[in-house]
């Protein structure tokens, strides 16, 4: 049973064997959390990147983690949804996303994950809705990681992700 804890900050600064990141499809890093990461891990987790790239909506694939400190040793790059309104998939795809993370986790030995909002910014998934979907999934999928923490970046998204875990038990 994986441990799920919500924690509140920089993803970059997590201590855990593999952070997830919300990438796009190239992989080549962008804005928001991905961007964070691509600061952190340095240039080249880009070129690393554009070697395996490109990663469909709802995929994971993994590079080294490079500049980042250990005992962080995988960077997952995780292609949300966008959000078109809620009836074009967006949740198989979101939950997929979280699934295929661990699933790729898994393959590395990585027992312990964190993970962005994935989708919740640029890409406009309800943050409420987001953070049942990954609860739900990270519950739901058979793993060897023992321990995922939800990293919120502002107050909102951790009430989101508190509720979720505090409804599913
Ligand atoms: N640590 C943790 N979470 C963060 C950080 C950080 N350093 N920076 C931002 N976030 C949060 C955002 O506040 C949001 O809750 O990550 C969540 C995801 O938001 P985005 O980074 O915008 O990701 P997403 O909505 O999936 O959009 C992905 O944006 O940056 C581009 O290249 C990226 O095209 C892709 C798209």
């Amino acid at each position: 049973m994986v441990v799920i804890e919500i924690v509140m900050g920089d993803i970059t600064r997590e201590n855990v064997d593999a952070i997830v990141t919300a990438a796009n499809e190239s992989l080549l890093g962008g804005g928001g959390v991905d961007g964070a990461v691509h600061r952190a891990a340095g240039s080249r987790l880009a070129q690393a990147g554009g070697a395996i790239g490109p990663c469909k909506p709802g995929d994971a694939m993994a590079t080294p983690a490079f500049d980042l400190d250990p005992p962080v040793r995988h960077i997952i790059h995780a292609v949300g949804p966008i959000w078109e309104g809620g009836g074009h998939g967006e949740a198989d795809v979101l939950a997929s996303c979280y699934r295929r993370s661990l699933q790729v986790a898994d393959e590395l030995c990585a027992r312990s994950v964190a993970f962005p909002a994935i989708a919740t910014g640029v890409y406009g998934f309800p943050p409420d809705q987001a953070a049942r979907i990954a609860v739900a999934t990270i519950r739901s999928t058979s793993t060897n990681v023992q321990r995922v923490r939800l990293v919120a970046f502002d107050g909102d998204t951790r009430k989101h992700l508190q509720a979720a875990v505090t409804a599913t038990g």
